[in-house]
C-alpha cells in the first residue's frame, strides 16, 4: 500500500496519468490499474473541531468520514476550568485594593472569541462558572451575579459586558476589535472595571493596546503566545493558559505519519505519542485520547508570574527525533492567516516538527471569514498523501470532505 501510494503520486506529479472520473481532483490510476482514492487517504482536523456552532455537538458524520479521520486539539473544557481557577486563585491572594471603586463588587469585562467555536465556549463557561456568573449559557449577556473571595472577604461579581470580538471583515477572535471594545469599556465603565478576561491572548494583547487601558487592572488571556509570555514577564499581563501547542502540532503530524505508515487501531494515537515510535521519538507532554470523538487532546497549564519563564518561546520538545520513514506530502489549511495563536504559535511549531517527521507540508491560509478562502485552495488533492484541516466555520467539515470523495 505504502509503495503503491508512492508510485501513484510520482506518476501524478509527472502527469500523463489517467484520472479516474476524468477530474483533476480525483485520484490517479497507477500503472497496475489500481486506484488510490483521495477518500481513502488520512484526514486530520485540528484546532477547530468539527461541530455544531450552536449546540457544540461534535460532527461525527465528518469524524467518521473514513477510518483514517481524527481530530487533534486540546482539552477545551479542562482548559476553561484551568483559566477560571487561575483567576479565582489570583483574587483569593489579592487585597481590597482590587475593588477599584470600593463598591464590594468585582466588575469584569470579557472578550469572547467566536460564539460558535467549542474552545471559545469552553473558556467562557469555565470563567463564568469559577466566578459564579454562569447562567446556563455561553452567549454574550446571559449572566447572573456571582461571588468570589478576595483575601478572605466575599465580593459580588458582575460581568459588565461580554462581547464577541468580530472584526469589521467578519473574522472572529479579532484583536483589533478587542482594542476598540476595550477603549469603549474603559470610557463607559471607568473604575467599575476591576478585571479584564479574554478567550485568548491575541484579544488580551489587543485590549492592552487601548490608549485608555486602565493601568494596573489585572488581565487574563489564553494560549501562552510568545508575546503574551513576555507581557507576563514585564508585568502587563496577569496570566494565560498554555494549551501546549508543541504537543498539538507534533500530535497532528505524528497521527498523520502513523496513518501514512499504515498503522491501525490503537497504534494510530499511541505510537510516538504515549509510547516511543520506531525511531525512538515520543511527544513528552501528556496527550489523552477520547475514543467517542476520535480526538487526541493535549492538556492545559496555567501560566502566571510564578512560572512564565518555563514557557518562553523557542523551547521545542526534545523527545521528538528525526524520522527515517519515507517523505510524504500533506496539504494543510489554516482558517485565518491573521489569527495570533495559529500564526505565531501553531504554524511555527508545525514548520519546526514537520521535517522531523519527514512530512513535506503545503500550508494554505484563509481570511478567517469566508470558507472559500481556504476551500478554493484545497485543490490538486491527488498530489498529496494526506490532509490536515483547520476550518473557518466549525460546521464546514463536509465541504472539505466532499472534495475528497472520489
Ligand atoms: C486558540 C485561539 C485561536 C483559535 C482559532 C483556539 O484554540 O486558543 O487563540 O484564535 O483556536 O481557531
Ligand atoms: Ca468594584
Amino acid at each position: 500500500m505504502k509503495k503503491l501510494l508512492g508510485t501513484v503520486l510520482a506518476l501524478s506529479v509527472i502527469g500523463g496519468v489517467a484520472f479516474a472520473g476524468g477530474s483533476q481532483d480525483t485520484a490517479a490510476a497507477g500503472a497496475s490499474g489500481s486506484v488510490v482514492l483521495n477518500k481513502d487517504k488520512p484526514v486530520v482536523f485540528f484546532n477547530r473541531q468539527p461541530s455544531d456552532p450552536t449546540t457544540g455537538e461534535i460532527d461525527m458524520t465528518s469524524m467518521n468520514w473514513n477510518d483514517k479521520t481524527y481530530y487533534v486539539g486540546f482539552d477545551a473544557a479542562g482548559g476553561g476550568a484551568v483559566q477560571g481557577q487561575m483567576i479565582v486563585d489570583f483574587l483569593a491572594g489579592s487585597d481590597a485594593s482590587i475593588d477599584r471603586n470600593g463598591d464590594g463588587i468585582i466588575g469584569y469585562v470579557l472578550c469572547i472569541g467566536d460564539v460558535g467555536h467549542n474552545d471559545s465556549r469552553a473558556r467562557t463557561e469555565g470563567i463564568r462558572k469559577a466566578l459564579g456568573t454562569y447562567a446556563g449559557s455561553t452567549d454574550p449577556g446571559t449572566v447572573q451575579e456571582g461571588s468570589v473571595t478576595v483575601g478572605g472577604t466575599t465580593y459580588k461579581v458582575v460581568e459588565l459586558e461580554g462581547r464577541a470580538m468580530t472584526g469589521t471583515d467578519g473574522s472572529t477572535w479579532n484583536a483589533n476589535a478587542a482594542t476598540e471594545a476595550m477603549g469603549g469599556w474603559a470610557t463607559r465603565f471607568g473604575d467599575q472595571i476591576d478585571m479584564v478576561i479574554s478567550n485568548n491572548d491575541g484579544m488580551a494583547m489587543g485590549c492592552l493596546q487601548a490608549s485608555n487601558y486602565p493601568a494596573g487592572v489585572p488581565i487574563f488571556g489564553y494560549d501562552a503566545n510568545a508575546d503574551a509570555i513576555d507581557a507576563i514577564g514585564n508585568g502587563q499581563l496577569t496570566g494565560t493558559v498554555s494549551q501546549n501547542v508543541d504537543a498539538q502540532a507534533a500530535g497532528t503530524l505524528q497521527v498523520l505519519r502513523n496513518l501514512l505508515d499504515g498503522l491501525t487501531g490503537e497504534a494510530v494515537y499511541t505510537n510516538g505519542i504515549t509510547v516511543a515510535n520506531a525511531d525512538g521519538g515520543k511527544i513528552s507532554a501528556p496527550v489523552d485520547y477520547v475514543a467517542d470523538t476520535k480526538a487526541l487532546l493535549a492538556q492545559n497549564t496555567g501560566v502566571n508570574a510564578s512560572n512564565w519563564q518555563d514557557y518562553r518561546a523557542g523551547v521545542r520538545d526534545a523527545g521528538i527525533v528525526q524520522s527515517t520513514a519515507e517523505t510524504k506530502k500533506v496539504l494543510l489549511t489554516i482558517y485565518n492567516s491573521a489569527d495570533n495563536f495559529l500564526s505565531t504559535s501553531y504554524v511555527p511549531a508545525l514548520n519546526y516538527y514537520a521535517p522531523l517527521y519527514n512530512i513535506d507540508l503545503t500550508i494554505v491560509q484563509g481570511d478567517g471569514q469566508n470558507e472559500s478562502s481556504c476551500l478554493d485552495r484545497f485543490t490538486n488533492l491527488n498530489n498529496y498523501d494526506a490532509y490536515a484541516i483547520n476550518m473557518v466555520k466549525t460546521n464546514s467539515g463536509r465541504d472539505y470532505l466532499d472534495k475528497l470523495r472520489y
